[in-house]
């Protein structure tokens, strides 16, 4: 069979011939606000026998029917509530489908043996109007095959159906990206049988209370039935197993890093996109952005299966608005295999050593694997400059060391260097205010190094689960800092002689980087893999 791609553009003729395909009893593919639906004439059993064929799809799945407005309800359902049609006033044309008693003229074989039926109005003027030309309901599922993700462009559907279908019309890209919310008004209170383009918070500041069904949240036991028949089969799978990380947005990243090697499968949000460079990546949409991540959620799906990966991971929105859809679609492809990255402790890992050892591109490492990096020498400058407490604190024990606002650091260090009581004293006073603010820094973080030269005698090690010194042979240190600062061999020296030594280092942490690389970036790499061994291995334990 020739598939004929019928165009918008053509105005009423396209229109009629495309209604004339379902009138004779067709196939017909239709854009919908939602995805793409294969259509057929709802009340004719032997043309909705060959959307089944068409699809593969399961005789007992039940197909929702299309109208172009409200006024059709009665043709087609019994024991209407009024809240039907107050629903229909506000959302309909709109990705809104209602479950009501069904009328005989509406065939078992459309409602999979069901005494109910699904009726919806699609936000598509093209589409209503070749029902309304139609003057039949059209019965639609997606119009995918059966397991693959829902069609949002008619490309998309052609994949799946070019010669199986006798026609489609190409309205655009679908403006919504998932199916119509499914609500079924036959039970009190209403029960939301799938998630979909209408957020479940506008249903219910219509309906009050509404029910979740199981299915959308769970996967299902063995035997068990979903009020929803299709909320049963396995959809919208791709070929790789997927593992779907929920939680804060830089929480679930960091996570994901640690997990995908390189050529792994990403879908992320757009804010994260650069830490998964060495991935086969699909950005999501912007972390906040739920309605753009609905219209990409297919295609993020869709577009593995032409890849050599082995396995997906993907990043996930809470199940306000119409992150319950999103979310719902990604879980039912990973099969509900969920991991909660905001209930992982999180990991603070303290980093210290030397100068001229290769801290920096020890912190880079951790930033590559999706780490926070706090700068605590930064924040104790501007704690210095702006927490009156403290200063007031400083002022308290070692008299008055601040010239107006600036902080006296000769005087300072006159007082502390020569007595460590009162360097002790000095510790604790900072400790204890930039204490807080470093909590507040890594709050919501899964992965975080602290820059800490003073990393013990801050107390700061407290906060690390981890505690690493970066070390390197002395005679490199000397090169690096000459070259690095621009200072002779001699006053390089002096420098490293002033800081504490390797053993000092080695008897406080729990474990040492030694670098021995030849670059920085060869030392960044090496540091990155042992930082993920270490990491991995620390959550395991917990
Ligand atoms: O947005 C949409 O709803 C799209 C576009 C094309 O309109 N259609 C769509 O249809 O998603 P489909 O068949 O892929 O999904 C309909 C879902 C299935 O899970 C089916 O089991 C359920 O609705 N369903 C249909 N009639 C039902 C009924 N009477 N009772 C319970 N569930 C029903
Ligand atoms: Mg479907």
């Amino acid at each position: 069979m020739k598939t004929r791609v019928f165009h918008p553009q053509g105005g009423e003729k396209e229109i009629k011939e495309a209604a004339e395909i379902i009138r004779s009893g067709g196939l017909l593919g239709i854009p919908t606000e939602t995805v793409y639906g294969l259509g057929a004439d709802a009340l004719n059993e032997e043309a909705v026998l060959h959307i089944f064929e068409a699809k593969g799809r399961p005789q007992d799945n039940p197909l929702i029917i299309h109208v172009p407005e409200a006024g059709w309800l009665p043709r087609y359902c019994r024991e209407i509530p009024d809240t039907a049609y107050l629903l229909a006033e506000k959302f309909w044309p709109g990705p809104l489908t209602m479950i009501l008693p069904r009328r005989e003229i509406v065939p078992l074989r459309t409602t999979g043996g069901l005494e109910t039926v699904g009726v919806r109005c699609p936000d598509h003027d093209v589409t209503r109007a070749i029902i309304a030309a139609a003057d039949v309901p059209i019965a639609a599922p997606s119009g995918n095959t059966s397991g693959r993700p829902s069609p949002t462009s008619a490309s998309d559907m052609l994949e799946d159906m070019d010669g199986k279908i006798d026609g489609i019309m190409d309205g655009g890209a679908c403006q919504v990206g998932v199916e119509s919310t499914i609500i079924d008004l036959t039970v009190q209170p209403p029960r939301l049988l799938r998630p979909g383009g209408l957020p479940l918070e506008a249903l219910e500041e219509v309906l009050g209370q509404v029910t979740v069904d199981k299915a959308v949240t769970q996967k299902l036991q063995d035997g068990e039935k979903p009020r929803a028949p299709g909320m049963k089969y396995r959809h919208y799978a791709p070929k790789a197993p997927v593992t779907v990380v929920l939680g804060e947005g830089c929480r679930s990243a960091a996570y994901i890093r640690l997990q995908a090697q390189k050529g792994c499968g990403v879908i992320c949000f757009d804010e994260f996109a650069e830490l998964f460079y060495d991935c086969v990546l699909h950005c999501l949409g912007p972390e906040e952005d739920r309605a753009e991540q609905a219209r990409r959620v297919f295609d993020s799906l869709r577009t593995f299966d032409n890849t050599p990966v082995t396995e997906i991971y993907a990043q996930c929105p809470d199940d306000r608005g119409l992150g319950l859809a999103v979310g719902n679609r990604l879980k039912k492809a990973a099969g509900f295999h969920v991991v909660d990255a905001d209930k992982l402790p999180r990991i603070v890992i303290g980093i210290t050593g030397g100068t001229g050892s290769g801290k920096t591109s020890a912190l880079q490492a951790l930033r590559r694997l999706g780490g926070t990096i706090i700068d605590c020498d930064a924040v104790y400058h501007r704690e210095l400059a702006t927490n009156s407490a403290l200063r007031r604190d400083i002022t308290r024990a070692f008299g008055d060391v601040f010239d107006g606002e600036k902080l006296n650091r000769q005087k300072l260090g006159n007082l502390v260097f020569t007595d460590p009581d009162a360097l002790r004293q000095l510790n604790e006073i900072v400790y204890c205010h930039l204490l807080p603010v470093i909590r507040q820094k890594a709050e919501g973080h899964l992965l975080v190094g602290l820059d800490a030269i003073n990393l013990f005698e801050s107390g700061l090690s407290a906060f690390c689960t981890e505690t690493v010194a970066v070390l390197a042979p002395t005679e490199d240190r000397v090169q690096r800092i000459m070259q690095r600062d621009s200072i002779p061999e001699e006053y390089a020296r002096l420098r490293i002689g002033a800081q504490p030594t390797d053993a000092y280092y080695q008897a406080r942490c729990s474990h040492i980087l030694y670098n021995r690389a030849s670059s920085p970036e060869t030392f960044t790499a090496q540091a990155e893999e042992i930082f993920r061994q270490w990491i991995l291995e620390d959550m395991k334990h917990e």
